[in-house]
């Protein structure tokens, strides 16, 4: 089988695993996205920041009288905004005046390599703009102009490094500490979950093995929150309560068989004794002995139906369908039984169908269901010493079936025995003692029906009587 060769694991692992996985990926892709997100909002922000720091040090520096106010309180000023802005001090400003010379920078020595650049500023525009000095560094250069009163004074550079601007903000930091917790809760929320499931589960497996084993005295505890959880174990302890009363009837079963078996056998042997012993003689002798032929030939006919019973059941026996015309073929059946018998105390009465349908059936398993029905009513009105037995036939015809219904006037089938009359061996305990039988009667007709490919069923019994249905498919 292919579920042999699936490998399995443990609920917790599977799952934890499982949700591990699921969780890990879900939470580093939200993890990459944010972060992403909030890099650029970083980005965006500094680049806010270094334009106010430049429009601050250009508004700052325009004097009233159209110079440039470059005093000794500036660098200490701009470094101060530096600070509030949060923009660290990796950076350069200065200023130019109109002819395009230095006129302040700070801090006072930029780098050899970035003055080679700014040194022709007059290229760079208002706003920002990348500029690349050499394989590694990368810039940012903003450029501020000085106005004041419509004249124009000079301009503002800052020069922010690349790396800067785009290093980790806490944020991200913060961010990854969150998920990870997160997972990490996750986690531990579906390991105990998952544990407090496996443990109800594990039980039943191991009641069931239990019962395996042939322990039917399994009861679990039905006291569990979970709805499913409450319902399976519900449902296990319902199986093992009928399974108890299935074991027990089983063991009943098989003391009535091996009653019913042994009785014939005790009968023959007093019998054949009495005569070997001379306990009788003459014709008395001779009666005797024809009576343990009759008790064996009884004893015979049983042996033969426990083995074509089981015959049957190892499915070692086939259906032979031909097509006969059903009224004649049940008239004739009914007929037949009657005749069976020069003392049949019952009268029978077939109603056919207004048309007589053609039917694929087997006629010889068709006699063999309708003789055990016909038996079987007869010796529950026998049992009653009902004088007036009836047996009616009577057809129902539906679209795809037909059905057959065997009503007698007898006694009915008491309520708690009604559902095991199709039990394999069970006997009626009006009958058990009064008429010799094992019980394979309506199991086996039952059997016999459902491979005809119709069915059989004890449509309805009461006090004034008791019907049985064969169904027959019309087109099988
Ligand atoms: N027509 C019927 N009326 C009353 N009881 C019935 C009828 N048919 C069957 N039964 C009950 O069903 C039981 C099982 O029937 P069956 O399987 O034919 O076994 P058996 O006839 O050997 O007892 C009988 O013992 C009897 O109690
Ligand atoms: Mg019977």
């Amino acid at each position: 089988m292919s579920t042999e060769t699936t490998k399995r694991q443990p609920l917790l692992r599977y799952w934890t695993t499982r949700y591990l996985l699921t969780l890990f990926t879900g939470l580093l892709l939200i993890g990459v996205l944010t972060s992403f997100w909030l890099r650029r909002s970083a980005v965006q922000r500094r680049l806010v920041s270094l334009k106010a720091l430049a429009a601050g040090t250009a508004e700052r520096v325009a004097g009233p009288g159209g110079g440039l106010q470059l005093d000794r309180n500036l660098t200490g000023e701009i470094g101060r905004s530096q600070r509030l802005l949060g923009l660290g001090t990796d950076l350069f400003l200065f200023i130019v005046n109109p002819e395009n010379r230095i006129v302040y920078s700070t801090p006072d020595r930029p780098p050899l390599a970035l003055l080679e650049r700014i040194t022709i500023p007059s290229y760079v525009e208002e706003g920002f703009q990348q500029l690349k000095i050499g394989p590694q560094s990368r810039f940012y250069i903003l450029k501020h102009t000085i106005k004041a009163e419509e004249r124009w004074l000079g301009a503002v550079y800052v020069i922010y490094p690349h790396r800067q601007i785009n290093t980790n903000p806490e944020e991200v930091d913060f961010l990854f500490f969150m998920l990870g917790s997160l997972a990490a809760l996750g986690w531990g929320v579906i390991y105990l979950l998952t544990r407090h499931l496996t443990k109800p589960i594990q039980k039943v497996a191991a009641a069931a093995r239990q019962i395996v084993e042939g322990d039917y005295r399994q009861a679990l505890d039905p006291n569990v929150r979970e709805t499913e959880l409450y319902e399976l174990i519900r449902a296990f302890n319902d199986m093992t309560v009928r399974l108890r009363q299935l074991e027990a009837l089983r063991t009943e079963l098989l003391a009535g068989v091996t009653h019913e078996l042994k009785t014939p056998v005790a009968a023959i042997s007093g019998l054949v004794q009495a005569v070997r012993d001379q306990v009788v003689t003459g014709p008395e002798a001779q009666e005797f002995l024809a009576l343990a032929a009759e008790e064996t030939t009884r004893l015979q006919r049983m042996v033969e139906d426990l083995l074509a019973f089981n015959a049957f059941a190892a499915g070692e026996l086939r259906v032979e369908k031909t097509l006969c015309p059903l009224n004649a073929l049940v008239q004739e059946i009914a007929a037949q039984w009657l005749r069976g018998q020069e003392d049949r105390q019952v009268k029978i009465e077939v109603r056919p169908l207004p048309r007589d349908p053609l039917i694929a059936t087997d006629q010889l398993r068709l006699r063999q269901i309708l003789y055990n029905l016909f038996n079987n009513a007869e010796q529950a009105l026998a049992a009653v010493g009902k004088t007036e037995g009836r047996i009616e036939v009577t057809f129902d015809e539906t679209k795809e079936e037909i059905r057959i219904n065997v009503t007698d006037n007898g006694p009915g089938i008491p309520p708690a025995e009604q559902e095991l009359i199709f039990e394999r061996f069970f006997r009626g305990a009006a009958k058990k003692g009064r008429v010799r039988g094992l019980g394979l009667g309506l199991p086996f007709s039952k059997m016999m029906a459902q491979a005809l490919g119709g069915d059989l069923y004890l449509k309805s019994t009461s006090a004034h009587g008791t019907t049985f249905t064969l169904t027959l498919k019309k087109h099988s």
